[in-house]
């Protein structure tokens, strides 16, 4: 079986895209569709990056176990909110700081946004970057619009039937470029 780790990306107070990790986790172990662990950038709490980890005197512990559970992730779900049109900076201090970790990754984007257009300017930009650091964004992705009224407290999405079939769509990709790559390992 293999092993999705989804970066929960916002560290805000209150923070509503977390739900929508949370989500995708609960998708993807109910439906058995692989092993699945939250990276949550809020609990990593990274401090700005003065240097990439392989070049770190000392790395801080958090570093290195976050490298160790990309390199042992067959692909990477990153669930970011869009702020002001991009992605915040926890999402890029978190990319910046490996390098070999991400080569031919496959990365599955599923950004969330407070208006209406489920963050697709973050999306775009966050496409470009996987791309530059030679990480795979698979072409399936997962937008989220309007958080609060799409998934309630408990991170229920507000039309199940639909969001479910969305997930499945998004994970079956993902997957699919998971097992390609891991034919040429
Ligand atoms: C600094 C900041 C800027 C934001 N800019 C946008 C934006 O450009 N477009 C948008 O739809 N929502 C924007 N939002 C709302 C977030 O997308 C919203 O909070 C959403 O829940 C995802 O972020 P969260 O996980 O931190 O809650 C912004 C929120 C913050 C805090």
């Amino acid at each position: 079986m293999f092993h999705i780790a989804i970066i929960s990306g916002s560290v805000r107070i209150g923070r509503e895209s977390h739900k929508v990790s949370k989500y995708l986790e609960r998708y993807i172990r109910e439906n058995e569709l692989a092993t699945v662990e939250i990276l949550d950038l809020k609990v990593f709490n990274f401090p700005i990056e003065e240097e990439r980890l392989e070049n770190l005197p000392a790395p801080a512990e958090e570093a290195k176990l976050f490298s160790e559970k990309i390199k042992a992730a067959h692909a990477v779900i990153v669930v970011s909110p869009e702020y002001n049109g991009g992605y915040p900076a926890s999402v890029k201090n978190a990319i910046d700081l490996l390098v070999k970790e991400w080569y031919h990754k496959p990365i599955g984007l599923a950004t969330v946004s407070g208006g209406n257009f489920g963050g697709v300017n973050a999306m775009a930009l966050l496409q470009t970057v996987f791309l530059k650091i030679k990480a795979v964004p698979v072409p399936a992705t997962f937008p989220v619009p309007l958080v609060q009224k799409n998934f309630n407290k408990e991170g229920e999405p507000a039309d199940k039937a639909a969001t479910d079939r969305r997930a499945g769509a998004f994970i079956k990709e993902l997957l699919w470029f998971a097992e390609a790559f891991s034919k040429m390992q």
